[in-house]
């Protein structure tokens, strides 16, 4: 058996990819384009795991992802790839539309092509699994209930808006050509190989490197937080047991404001490797310009997934966040390739062979 996963080689593709082959011997095809985000040495423990099948290719080509479909006949597909970063969607929002919606789009009509064409059996276990995020449902207020899956659709950004565009596309192949669908909306994740331009690793590194630490607007913007392990086990369960058509949120009931997740960062900082002049990370705090449109809170109901599919998550964050911290400070190869931009060397230089054509 075989599993298709998109945008493998990111931070949570790259995660998935790992922990699935940690407990299944099921073969995973790992179709990344290798964007700015993409890097292929997370995976470096996969170099001569014949389970692991890395396909340098774009969700978007009309051409190769059907090719690969019918040569390796997935039961499934797992779609990660897109792009995640909310200030780079404010900067350049022509990328999200391409690769989240129209790259989502042409996936769906690949997948729904092979999946027409598939013995009864293998068609009704087949399943497309969308991974989407809370940041579709839009802005709380303080005292508003958390996202229920039922919550309306209003995303703010154009991250947000490229990704509520796919869900809608998710939703309709289901609805008007019977694909079986699952898509799960989750929170922010963090954990191992997460980008360092987003809050929780970049202030690990600039932290260590003596950079100052931004915080958007007062630093109170309000966000659920789940360790990407958790994230990948609750992707697993749905997987297994999602019921098709329907959605899923995913998180770690966990809200913090952002300025106490820095804080807590840099208190773990100051313990496990404290600044030569004695004083606290916390001194590299610095106020800047709030993002534009920035949503002050986002909160996961995550009761129906703990209901119907028995998912909740191991980590706290006072665990998952050690955890974490941990990971960067023994990682520091890890970081320094990704701010050189050697990573992008790397795939030619040492997974160049068992990258497939
Ligand atoms: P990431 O930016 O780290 O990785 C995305 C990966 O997708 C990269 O490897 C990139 O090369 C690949 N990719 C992008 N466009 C592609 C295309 N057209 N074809 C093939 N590959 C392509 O992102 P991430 O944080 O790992 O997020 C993965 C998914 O989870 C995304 O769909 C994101 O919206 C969603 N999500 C992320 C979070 C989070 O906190 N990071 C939370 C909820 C949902
Ligand atoms: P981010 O990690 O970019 O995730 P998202 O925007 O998808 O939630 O940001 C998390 C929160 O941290 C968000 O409210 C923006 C804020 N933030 C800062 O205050 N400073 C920073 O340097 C970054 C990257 C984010």
């Amino acid at each position: 058996m075989t599993i298709l996963v998109t945008g493998g080689a990111g931070f949570i593709g790259s995660n998935y990819v790992l922990d699935w082959l940690a407990q299944s011997d099921e073969t995973v095809v790992n179709l990344d384009k290798l964007s700015y985000a993409g890097n292929l040495q997370n995976l470096a423990s996969l170099k001569d795991d014949s389970r692991h099948v890395f396909i340098h290719g774009d969700i978007g080509d009309a051409k190769r992802v059907p090719e690969l479909l019918a040569k390796y006949q997935p039961r499934a597909v797992v779609n990660f790839a897109a792009e995640s970063h909310v200030d780079r969607s404010i900067h350049g929002p022509g990328e999200f539309v391409q690769n989240n919606i129209v790259g989502t789009y042409q996936l769906l009509e690949s997948v729904r092509a092979y999946w027409a064409a598939l013995p009864a059996s293998a068609k009704a276990a087949f399943r497309f699994l969308h991974i989407s995020t809370d940041e579709v449902y839009g802005s709380l207020d303080k005292n508003d209930p958390a996202f229920t899956e039922s919550h309306a659709y209003a995303p703010n950004s154009p991250y947000s808006a490229s990704k509520a565009a796919s869900d809608h596309l998710v939703r309709a192949w289901h609805h008007t050509y019977g694909l079986p669908v699952l898509t799960t909306n989750c929170s922010n994740n963090y954990g191992p190989y997460h980008f360092p331009e987003k809050l929780i690793p970049l202030v690990i590194v600039n932290a260590l490197a003596g950079k100052t630490l931004p915080m958007y607007g007062d630093g109170q913007q309000i966000r659920d937080w789940l360790y990407v392990k958790d994230h990948c086990s609750a992707i697993r369960r749905v997987l297994e047991a999602g019921k098709p058509g329907e959605t899923y949120n995913v998180g770690g009931w966990n809200e913090k404001a952002n300025l106490d997740i820095v804080r807590t960062i840099c208190g773990l900082l100051d313990g496990l490797r404290p600044r030569v002049d004695g004083k606290s990370y916390a001194d590299q705090i610095a106020f800047v310009i709030d993002r534009p449109g920035h949503d002050r809170r986002y909160a996961i109901d995550a009761r129906k997934i703990e209901r119907e599919l028995g998912w909740k998550p191991a980590e706290s964050f006072d665990t998952g966040i050690a955890k974490t911290v941990q990971w960067y400070l023994s990682n520091q190869d890890w970081v320094a390739n990704v701010q050189s931009g050697a990573y992008r060397d790397w795939v030619v230089a040492q997974y160049g062979a068992t990258v497939a054509a």
